[in-house]
């Protein structure tokens, strides 16, 4: 069962009903659900006066993050780390998965360089080598990458984007967890373009690290995400920050001249400092949405939104879909290359149309409450009619 995609934009994005944007931009940063607003108003006056706090605007606020970012993802909440962004997920892989001198860790060209540089310094520091396979036109080579994985003794670490953030190329996590956990290699996920418009079961994917920042399809503030730690891995990997956080005790400030270092058992050892707890109540907020409306739902609505996409492309002249058409290949990013790119994005910012222009390409990322006549709209001036 749908949900229904106007009454959900006068009850949570009036702005989008009075036809202020025609906002297709989530691959750069979401709007807030109204609720979100109203959640960040209310905690931020009790912040803005602290005397009003009570006990239950902390740590159960922390709680509530990890369990519905968990809901999201197939995972217990154990198994969360709250994190500012997705950039911490990916240095506490780099940092702390186990690999050495003549290793070799797997990625591909066309990543989000947040995916790169933690690697590049990681692999510089230990000896290991940092392999970028080349694209395929537009594409990763994912057989490349399959073939590396189950041929290459050297390899010991995978690390991708689930979701490319320019051309919208989806990889298959399952079939590339599958084969990492068969050879014991340790493979880390980059989800931030792919949570939200896609659902997602990360036990069932064999993902080691998941990380993810929460500004974007999650549909929350700056300065909010998680990262995910494959249960049985979670107490053999040493956190690469250390804060007062992170321990056992931390949470009974009778204990804090104990100076005991035992990290606490599950995913909160990795994570470092007070955290913000009117961006994380604001992030559960807007997860709380998704999980009510139902991850499915979403995934049903932004894979017809695609669909509809790829009927324009295959019909337009002058647009080349840069996106798979395959819907198992792609998730909400839709790019395009047309033959001016400057004067397409021209015309859609001048019809309120908000987009991104990446790698020489007009990308329009559409999402749970966005109409297809939105779509349509943005769609008909991407090509020069004249
Ligand atoms: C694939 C990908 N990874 C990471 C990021 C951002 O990283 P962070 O959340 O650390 O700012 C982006 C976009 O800004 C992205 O597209």
């Amino acid at each position: 069962m749908s949900y229904d995609v106007k009454a959900l934009r006068a009850r949570e994005f009036p702005w989008a009903e009075r036809g202020e944007s025609i906002y297709m931009d989530h691959a750069s940063t979401g709007p807030l659900p109204a609720r979100t607003r109203d959640a960040i108003a209310s905690l931020g006056a009790r912040r803005a006066e602290p005397w009003r706090l009570t006990q239950d605007d902390y740590y159960p606020v922390h709680a509530k993050a990890r369990e519905r970012c968990a809901q999201l993802i197939g995972a217990t909440s154990d198994t969360i780390a709250l994190m500012t962004n997705t950039s911490h997920g990916v240095n506490l892989s780099a940092r702390a998965f186990e690999y050495g001198k003549g290793d070799v860790i797997l990625s591909t060209h066309g990543e989000f360089p947040a995916n790169i540089y933690p690697w590049m310094a990681a692999a510089r520091a230990r000896g290991a080598e940092f392999r970028l396979l080349p694209l395929i036109g537009d594409w990763p080579d994912e057989a490349a990458l399959m073939r590396a994985i189950e041929t290459d003794p050297k390899v010991k670490v995978v690390s991708i984007s689930w979701v490319s953030f320019w051309s919208g190329h989806r990889f298959d996590i399952v079939a590339i967890g599958a084969a990492c956990r068969a050879r014991g290699i340790l493979f880390f996920v980059d989800a931030i373009q792919g949570v939200g418009p896609l659902t997602l079961d990360v036990i069932a994917a064999n993902v080691d690290i998941l990380a993810c920042g929460a500004q974007k399809w999650l549909v929350s503030p700056w300065g909010v995400g998680f990262t995910y730690v494959r249960k049985e891995l979670i107490q053999k990997l040493e956190p690469a920050e250390v804060g007062w956080w992170a321990q056992a005790s931390s949470g009974d400030y009778a204990k804090f001249l104990d100076y005991d270092p035992a990290w606490a058992a599950d995913a909160k050892r990795f994570e470092v400092i007070t955290l913000d707890f009117v961006g994380f109540n604001a992030m559960a907020e807007s997860i709380g949405l998704l999980l009510e409306l139902g991850p499915k739902e979403i995934e049903a609505h932004v894979k017809a939104l695609g669909d509809r996409a790829v009927a324009f492309a295959d019909s337009a002249k002058g647009v080349e879909f840069v996106t798979p058409r395959e819907p198992s290949r792609r998730a909400g990013v839709l790019a395009f290359r047309t033959k001016d790119v400057a004067a397409s994005s021209a015309r859609l910012a001048a019809a309120k149309v908000c987009h991104s222009v990446r790698t020489g390409c007009i990308r329009l990322a559409p999402h749970f409450y966005n109409t297809v006549q939105e779509l349509e709209t943005a769609l008909e001036l991407l090509a020069d009619r004249t």
